[in-house]
């Protein structure tokens, strides 16, 4: 008869039964599968890890650094205040850079654009593109441009985790005390690497950590070690380190050519 089994009852009940574990074992390698993928997912942030955050950190640590909180654009006044001038000779600091008339110069953590604004006049066929993730601090930026009618500086929004720069557009990244607070260093980092034409260099101003005479919070100075361990992670050349400026670091990178 059609539709009758061709089993007998007590078969049926075995094959219900066998029926019903196959598709039990199929859910448990769905799962399974599911569970593997989380653990993809879990091994491709391994970058870092989480902590308790300390007072002036995120908890989140990346190559044995906790990164520092980001300054907030409340404090912006900080960033121009007159002893700066003392404490990190900015105009040494730029002089070191070497910059060329038709340079293309990111400063990434611009911030009010205390170094963008002096590089300026020193790429007069090129620009100073200024990248930072807080909008208020390039309106602030953008207003000392226009008080001071500079021309050649543009303001760039970043992300996060990205400088929104485009591949391969740049010759220079500067980051002043900024790199430190980045709060997802190396997707910015292998953001700033493709943005920078070959041979391209990236320069980072970072209060010194190895000395406890400089009186920085402890997450806001870093080693010469741990730069240069970082920046190694994502690809680039150590070329020198330059401890000429009063308390800071000032290293240099090459993306390989
Ligand atoms: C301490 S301020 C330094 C500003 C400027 N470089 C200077 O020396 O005056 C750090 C700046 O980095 C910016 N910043 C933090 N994370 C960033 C990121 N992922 N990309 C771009 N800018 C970032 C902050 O918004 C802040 O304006």
């Amino acid at each position: 008869m059609m539709g009758t089994s061709i089993f007998s009852q007590g078969q049926q009940t075995i094959w219900a039964a066998m029926v019903s574990a196959c598709r039990y074992l199929v859910l448990l390698a769905v799962l399974w599968s599911l569970a593997a993928c989380g653990v993809a997912t879990v091994q491709a942030s391994t970058d870092y890890q989480t902590i308790t955050p300390s007072p002036d950190g995120i908890g989140r640590v990346y190559l044995g650094r906790e990164i520092a909180q980001t300054m907030g654009h409340q404090g912006a006044g900080w960033l121009d205040r007159p002893s700066r001038v003392l404490q990190e000779r900015p105009q040494a600091a730029i002089a070191a850079l070497d910059l060329h008339p038709t340079d293309i110069v990111a400063d990434i953590g611009a911030g009010t654009g205390y170094f963008a604004r002096r590089m300026a006049p020193l790429v007069p066929q090129g620009r100073v593109i200024a990248v930072d993730i807080q909008p208020e601090m390039l309106a602030l930026l953008k207003a000392e441009l226009d008080t001071k009618g500079i021309q050649n500086v543009e303001p760039v929004l970043g992300q996060l985790d990205s400088p929104n720069l485009p591949p391969n557009s740049i010759d220079l990244a500067l980051m002043v005390d900024a790199y430190h607070e980045f709060a997802y260093p190396r997707e910015v980092m292998q953001g700033v690497v493709a943005a920078l034409k070959p041979g391209g260099r990236v320069v980072l101003a970072e209060y010194r950590a190895e000395n406890p005479m400089v009186m920085i919070k402890r997450l806001h100075k870093m080693s010469v070690a741990q730069v240069r361990r970082e920046m190694a992670a994502v690809g680039l050349t150590w070329v020198k380190t330059d401890d000429s400026l009063p308390e800071q670091h000032l290293l240099f990178f090459q993306r390989p050519a």
